[in-house]
C-alpha cells in the first residue's frame, strides 16, 4: 500500500507508515523494542529520541545502529536482542 512500509522486527512482519523511524516501528510491534538491559536484567528504553542517549541501539540487517536516528526502509530486518 501507497504511503506504507513494511520490515520485519524479530521476525514479525511490521506495517508502518513511510518515513517512520525504526524506533516508532519499534513501539508500533510493541513492548520496549530495544537491546539494551540494565545490570539488573531490566530492559532499558529509548530516552532522548535525538541520538544521543545511546539507549535504542539494535541491530538493523546485521549491524548494530540506533533506532531514533534509522528511518525504515522496505523489507529492513531488525533485531532487538543482543
Ligand atoms: S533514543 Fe536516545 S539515542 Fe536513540
Amino acid at each position: 500500500m501507497s504511503g506504507e512500509t513494511l520490515l520485519h522486527i524479530d521476525g514479525q512482519l511490521v506495517r508502518v507508515k513511510a518515513g517512520s523511524s525504526v524506533a516508532a516501528a519499534l513501539r508500533v510491534a510493541g513492548g520496549v523494542g530495544v537491546a539494551r538491559t540494565s545490570v539488573t536484567g531490566q530492559p532499558r528504553a529509548p530516552f532522548c529520541g535525538m541520538g544521543v542517549c545511546q539507549e535504542c541501539r539494535v541491530f538493523i540487517d546485521g549491524r548494530r545502529r540506533l533506532a531514533c536516528q534509522t528511518v525504515c526502509a522496505e523489507g529492513m530486518r531488525v533485531e532487538t536482542s543482543e
